[in-house]
Formats: C-alpha cells, structure tokens, sequence
C-alpha cells in the first residue's frame, strides 16, 4: 500500500478540489428543502455494464419500460440502535441516523456488506457460532478480541485451505478474522492515524461497514510475506505464488474475493498490479482499493455460482463482474452496479445518506443522494431547468464545447458519464453508449438509470445514428474520473451550474435538452457553434 502514497495523495487532493468547487453552490444548498417522492429501484431501466448495442436499445425502451414489482425492503427491514459510538467518527464525519440504522442480516452468508448506508450490520452484531481458528473450540465476541475467530463453518473451510497451501508450499498466515463493531473502529482509527481519515476510508472499513464482523472474512498472507518489516500490507501480494494460486483456488473451498482491480486499472502487462499513469485508487464498484488478502467465506456452491458467473461475464472486460455484483444478482436486486459510500465528508460528489437534508458532512460540500427509510433513493418533485446555452471556450479540448446553464434542485440524482474537459470527453466518432472513462480502457455503454437527470446534446442535423449522442451527468469531472468505469446514481450539483460539455469540433449547430431516465423532458435550446 505505502509504496503507492503519492498517488493516494493526487486522489486526495482531486477529490478536495471536488469539494472545494461545490462549495460554490454552499448558498442554494442552504435552501435545501427535499419534497421527495419515492424512487422505485426497480424502476431502473437496464442493468449497468450492458454492452454498447444493449443500451442503445435499453435508451430506446427507457420511455415505456414498466418497473417490476419489488420488495419495499429490497437491503432488509432496518433497524435502529440505540447507541452507535466510535471515537474516530466523532459524530462530525457521519449522520448519526446513519451510524445507527442498520439494514443488513448478518447470519446470512451472503449479506451484502459495502460502504452504503444499506450496507452497514448493526453495532452490536456478532455471529454466535464463533469459533478460535487454532483449535475450533467456541467462543464468545468478547473472547475473540483477544483470539482469531470465525463462523464455525467457515473456520473448518479454511483449516483446509491452510492445509492445501501448507502443501502447496507457501504456509499462510491469517493476519486478521472476526473483527467486532469495536475492534473495528479501533482499526479504522489506526489507518486513520497513519494516515487520515479520508485516505483511511480508501482502504478500512468505517465500524458496521465491514465484512470482517460477518466472522467469515479473513485477511490472509503467507509466513514468508509477513516476514517482511514493512507489513502484510503492500502492494503485490496478488502477484505472488500464493497469491494467484488464491486468485485461481480459493472458491474451491468456499471463499471468494471481493475486493479486485477493476479491469480498466490493471497494469496493461501484469494484471496482478494497478496501472501507475492514472490517478485513481479505489474500485467504483466496491468503493476500496483492491486487496488480494481479503478473502470471505460463502460456502462452496455459492462460491462456485460465483465462478460460473464471473467467467460467463467476460473476465478483463468492463462487463466483468464483482463480487458484489454477483450477490445483487443472487438477491434479485437490479440497479446501477454499485451502492455508494454514506456520507462522511470525503467523497461527496459520491455519497449518500439516510439523514434529513442538511444533517450529514456532505449537503454543504456539493450535495448527497438521500435514501428513504427502506434505503431507496429519494427525488426532489421539481426537475432541473436550462436557464441558457452558449459556445463555449475549448481550453484543453481540441473539440468544440457546448455551455449550459443550469438551476439543479437539491437532491437532484444523475449518473454516469460524466465528461468535462479534464475528463472523458466526445471525440469524433464517440457517442455515450460507447465512450472510455480514460485513454487505453475500452468503450462501453452508459444505461440510463430511473430518475436520474443528465444533459444531452445531439448535432442538427444528426448524422451520428444515436439519439441524443452526447450526454453528460450533472457533476464535477473529477467525480467522473473516480465513477465513470461503474454506472451509478450520483448526487448531482445543485443551485445555478453550468455544465461545459466537449463535444467533436465538426459540430456547427446543436440542440440541447435534459434526459430523465434517457427520455426527454422540456424545452430543446438551440446553440450555433460555428
Ligand atoms: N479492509 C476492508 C475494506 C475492511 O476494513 O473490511
């Protein structure tokens, strides 16, 4: 990890930028006042990651596709405790509704744990079949502070997969287990403190946020590794012997990983490393930087489910599926490919929130996608409106780019892409269904999601064979340089905003208009170029 520093501090510092250009809209953030109207999930049009063909027909549909019938608990039937504490929060970093309420059902094995509200285990969850991992003798929560412990089954899975590595040659050792609410919030301070909080966010959990405290996860290295004075945590454990043989064996006996590379950041001649000319460290789909250690226990057939589906979606690929993904797919939830982080104050171009407006870290900083009680995203009743258009100034860009004004109601939701001139932009020849978030990674399509606004710009006379060809989400480029390899709602920057849209330089004349869903709403503004 450490040998990557100076790219955690690019990210860091982009991602402060980020919040520092939404502070501009500070002023209408203060009217903040969401009627809200609930968002079916299920609403959502077409699955994220479809190939280009799939989405340019998913857009066509968007207009008449009726939403399935769905459950009004899609993540569980959320709870609330009645204390939450973790020092390193100092209720200053999340809502205190999103510290106490809970949606997720941690006996299950295959919970779906990440960094979103939704996915957050009540702080006084503890599996009750823990068992220390020497011996497979029982033990209490309290008794694993002290012992490495795991869910009963899962501790007897990986006695055999130390066995088979033992034989193998590359003796493991288990650096981390069952890890309590407690025990982690100590670990996210630790990270904090070497660190600080943001970056520690990239790479741990916040407390109730881990799937170390579903007693089925552990972090696993070699004797020979750990041998080393700089710590289990570098980089480059993926490429090692034990490493791959994991990456190929480790579903074999129950355990998959859910934390890769995304396949448009592995290094382009050795998948086992990210890529070092882009400055982007976490996976959009889990929110993480990659960790080739974390392996967690869902039981064999799951884990051969896994398998199946992994390689059916095209490994290396944008298409190619994480584990998260999977367990969505398992539960029967559709929806943008991955549940944002809850608001803590860090990535707020990204975050969301189970709080009221105006009570989490980022309403101030640019806006937060807020969650209903069932965790469902939440829209403002008024829509976004155009309030001018104009030629824009192509710095950067050797195309042309369209300006638009724009009066965003708070708690507006977009998605991806999301261009600028720093970021992924229109280049002759692209349209949005095949657009690359960065050089080198490939085209893919960008599916309208339900509610979610965008701007479209489409040439008069259209000649590209796409229908409004070149969309862009309401938000900063830098938060398209972090999500545009995930199809995801996102918070879009409310008040008076201008977007700058590059678009190819053979364009003389445009048309512009807002999309909800892929489908137009209002007044087309027209825009000479030439
Ligand atoms: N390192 C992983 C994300 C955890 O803290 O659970």
């Amino acid at each position: 990890m450490r040998a990557r520093v100076f790219m955690v501090g690019i990210t860091a510092a982009a991602l402060v930028v980020a919040c520092k250009r939404s502070a501009a809209d500070e002023a209408s953030d203060a009217a903040l006042a969401l009627t809200t109207a609930r968002l079916d999930a299920s609403a959502v049009l077409a699955d994220a990651g479809a190939p280009a063909a799939k989405a340019a027909a998913s857009s066509a549909k968007a207009a008449t596709a009726a939403p399935a019938p769905t459950s009004p608990d899609p993540y569980g039937v959320a709870k609330t405790a009645s204390r939450a504490s973790c020092a390193v929060l100092g209720g200053k970093h999340v809502a205190e509704r999103d510290l106490k309420t809970s949606f997720v059902d941690g006996d299950d094995l295959l919970a779906i744990v990440n960094r979103a509200p939704t996915g957050q285990l009540a702080p006084d969850y503890a599996p009750s079949d823990l068992v220390d991992i020497r011996n497979g003798k029982p033990l209490s929560a309290s008794e694993c502070e002290r012992f490495q412990c795991l869910r009963r089954e899962a501790a007897s899975a990986l006695d055999e997969l130390l066995a088979q590595m033992k034989k193998e040659g590359f003796p493991g050792k288990v650096e981390s287990a069952f890890r309590s609410y407690g025990n982690q919030c100590g670990t996210f301070g630790n990270w904090s403190r070497k660190s600080n909080f943001c970056e520690a966010t990239e790479q741990s959990a916040l407390p109730g946020h881990s799937q170390h405290q579903l007693g089925t996860t552990v972090d696993l290295f070699t004797e020979e590794w750990a041998k080393d004075p700089r710590g289990v945590f570098r980089e480059g454990f993926g490429c090692t012997d034990a490493g791959r043989w994991l990456r190929e064996h480790a579903t074999d006996y129950g355990f998959v990983m859910p934390y890769p590379i995304h396949p448009d950041d592995r290094h382009p001649r050795q998948k086992c490393v990210a890529r070092w000319d882009i400055p982007i460290n976490i996976n959009p789909r889990t929110g993480y930087r990659f960790e080739h250690w974390h392996i967690r226990f869902v039981g064999k057939d799951a884990a051969a489910r896994f398998t199946k589906a992994l390689a059916a979606s095209g490994v290396g690929t944008p298409h190619e599926i994480s584990v998260e993904q999977w367990l969505r797919s398992e539960k029967g939830l559709v929806g943008p490919d991955a549940e944002l982080p809850v608001c803590d104050g860090c990535n707020c171009g990204a975050c969301s929130t189970l709080a009221a407006p105006g009570e989490n870290a980022c309403d101030k900083k640019g806006g937060a996608l807020h969650l209903d009680a069932h965790g469902k995203p939440l829209v403002p009743s008024e829509a976004p409106s155009i309030e001018g258009v104009a030629k824009g100034k192509g710095r950067k860009w050797r195309g042309k780019v369209v300006e638009v004004k724009l009066d965003v109601p708070a708690g507006t939701i977009t998605q991806t892409p999301i261009v600028g001139l720093d970021g992924a932009g229109y280049t002759t020849g692209a349209t949005f269904d095949a657009l690359a978030p960065y050089p080198e990674t490939e085209p893919r399509a960008y599916a309208p999601l339900a509610d979610a606004w965008v701007v479209a710009v489409e040439p008069a006379p259209n000649d590209t064979g796409v229908a409004w060809p070149y969309r862009a989400g309401i938000a900063p480029a830098i938060t398209g340089q972090i999500y545009n390899r995930a199809n995801v709602l996102l918070p879009a920057r409310g008040g008076a905003t201008t977007l700058r849209v590059p678009i190819p330089s053979g364009v003389r004349k445009a048309k512009v208009v807002l999309l909800r869903g892929g489908v137009a709403h209002g007044q087309e503004r027209a825009v000479e170029l030439d």
